[in-house]
C-alpha cells in the first residue's frame, strides 16, 4: 500500500491551524494526524502504522475504508447526492436500507426514521416517546451517556457535563443501573419513557445481570412507558450478537441506531413499529431533517450491512471477544494493575488500579503503534473495541503491544 505523507512543516502548520480555525473539544490540541486507514490499521501524516482497537469508537466495523463500502459511496455520489426531502421525495437506497434493515431489527421494528447522528436519532425518540405515550417523564441510567444535544444531554448521567447547561429537560430521574429495585420504585405510572444503554459503553462497559433489561421491560408494560434502547454503540454485532438486546431477548418499543449503521458515513435512526413511528405524521411535517438518509449514506450502510451479513461478522465478533477476553483475564492473573475484564463480543472493557495509570498505558500503547481509549465517564477503564473483521494476527499484534505497555508503565 502506498502510504501518503506530508513534511513536517506541513505538520505544524496543520496543528496551529486547527487550533485556531477548528472548534476543539478540550484546550490541549489534538495528538494524532490520521492521514489514511484500511482494514484495522490508520497512518499517521508522518507515515507510523497503528492498529486501531477502538474503530472510530464503534464505528468501522466492517473495517476502515472498507473498499466495497467505498465502491457504493462512489456509485451513489456518482448517480445522485442531495435532494429534496420535506416528506416530497421517495429515494430508493433509503428504501433499500430501511427494507434491508427491518430483516436484522427485532420483531414488528420494521420502521426507521433516519438521521444524521446519534444525538439526533435520542432527539427523535425523546419525541416519538413522548407523542405516543403522552407523557413527558424518563427514566434514564447512572453512568448512562445518550450524546450531546440538549435532550439527550439531559438523560446522560454526568453532571460535569449536564450542570453548565441546565435548565435542560424537565422530568429526567437517574436510577442505579442493573438495580432492579430501584427501577421498580421509579417506573411508576406517570413514566412515559425508560432509556437505557443495553451494555454500557462510556459508563465504563458495564454488562447488566440477566434478569435486569427483561425487568425493565415487564415494568414498562405494566406502567405504559416505552423502553427506548440506545443500540448507538452495542449495535451491529459489536457484542456478538446483531443487537445486544438479543442477548436477553427484549424487544424494546423504540431502539435507536447509529455509528456502525453508516459504514463510515454519518448515519442514525430511530426505529420502532410501523404504528408508533406514524405517530409523526400528524400533523404532517412534526419531525423532518434535511439530510437525515443521505444517499450516499444509506449506499455506505446498505454495502456495510450486506459485508456484515455475508461475512458472518456477527458470529466473528463472539468468537474474537471470547478469545480477546480470555487472554486479557491471563494478563489480569499476571499483572494485578488490572482489575477487571467484562464485556461481551467485541464491547470489551478492561479497568486499571487508576485513571492515571490507565492514561500512562494507553499512552504508552499508542507510541507503541496501538490506538486504545479510555471511556468518557469512567478513566480508568480502557475500551477494547477493534473492527468486527479484525485478523487474528492483529489480535495477537495489539496483545503483544498492550502487554508491553503494562510492562513499561507499571
Ligand atoms: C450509547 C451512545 N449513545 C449516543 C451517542 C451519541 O452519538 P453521536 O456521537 O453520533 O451523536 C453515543 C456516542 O458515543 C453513544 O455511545
Amino acid at each position: 500500500m502506498n502510504i501518503k505523507t506530508l513534511n513536517q512543516s506541513t505538520i505544524e502548520e496543520y496543528r496551529k491551524d486547527d487550533l485556531h480555525y477548528v472548534g476543539q473539544t478540550t484546550p490541549f490540541g489534538k495528538q494524532l494526524i490520521l492521514h489514511q486507514s484500511q482494514g484495522t490499521k490508520v497512518w499517521d501524516a508522518n507515515g507510523k502504522e497503528y492498529l486501531d482497537f477502538i474503530s472510530g469508537i464503534a464505528v468501522n466495523n466492517v473495517g476502515h475504508t472498507n473498499p466495497e463500502v467505498v465502491e457504493a459511496i462512489i456509485e451513489q455520489a456518482k448517480q445522485m447526492l442531495h435532494v429534496n426531502v420535506f416528506g416530497k421525495s421517495l429515494v430508493p437506497v433509503q428504501v433499500d436500507l430501511a427494507k434491508e434493515l427491518a430483516k436484522v431489527t427485532p420483531d414488528g421494528l420494521d420502521k426507521i426514521f433516519f438521521t444524521n447522528s446519534g444525538t439526533e436519532a435520542i432527539e427523535g425518540a425523546i419525541k416519538l416517546a413522548r407523542r405516543a405515550t403522552g407523557k413527558h417523564k424518563i427514566i434514564a441510567f447512572e453512568g448512562a451517556f445518550h450524546g450531546r444535544t440538549c435532550g439527550s444531554l439531559s438523560i446522560s448521567y454526568r453532571e460535569v457535563y449536564r450542570k453548565p447547561f441546565e435548565p435542560l429537560l424537565p422530568g429526567v430521574t437517574f436510577v442505579p443501573f442493573n438495580d432492579l429495585k430501584a427501577a421498580e420504585q421509579a417506573i411508576t405510572p406517570e413514566v412515559g419513557m425508560v432509556i437505557i444503554e443495553p451494555i454500557q459503553g462510556e459508563g465504563g462497559v458495564h454488562v447488566p445481570s440477566d434478569d435486569f433489561l427483561p425487568g425493565l421491560r415487564a415494568l414498562c408494560d405494566q406502567n405504559g412507558a416505552m423502553l427506548v434502547l440506545d443500540e448507538i454503540q452495542t449495535g451491529f454485532g459489536r457484542t456478538g450478537k446483531f443487537f445486544a438486546c438479543e442477548h436477553w431477548n427484549v424487544v424494546p418499543d423504540i431502539l435507536v441506531v447509529a455509528k456502525a449503521l453508516g459504514g463510515g458515513m454519518p448515519l442514525g435512526g430511530f426505529i420502532s413499529r410501523p404504528e408508533v413511528m406514524n405517530i409523526l405524521t400528524d400533523p404532517p411535517l412534526s419531525h423532518m431533517t434535511t439530510f437525515g438518509g443521505h444517499p450516499v449514506s444509506c449506499a455506505a450502510g446498505l454495502a456495510s450491512l450486506n459485508i456484515i451479513n455475508r461475512d458472518k461478522l456477527v458470529e466473528r465478533s463472539a468468537i474474537f471477544g471470547n478469545e480477546i477476553q480470555n487472554r486479557l483475564k491471563e494478563f489480569q492473573k499476571k499483572y494485578p494493575v488490572i482489575v477487571d475484564v467484562r464485556g461481551k463480543g467485541l464491547m470489551i472493557g478492561l479497568e486499571f488500579a487508576t485513571p492515571e495509570l490507565t492514561k500512562k498505558i494507553v499512552g504508552r500503547a499508542q507510541d507503541l503503534g496501538l490506538i486504545l481509549s479510555w471511556s468518557i465517564y469512567a478513566g480508568g477503564t480502557v475500551r477494547v473495541a477493534p473492527p468486527l473483521n479484525v485478523l487474528p494476527e492483529e489480535i495477537d499484534q495489539a496483545l503483544n503491544i498492550l502487554e508491553k505497555a503494562i510492562t513499561e508503565s507499571i
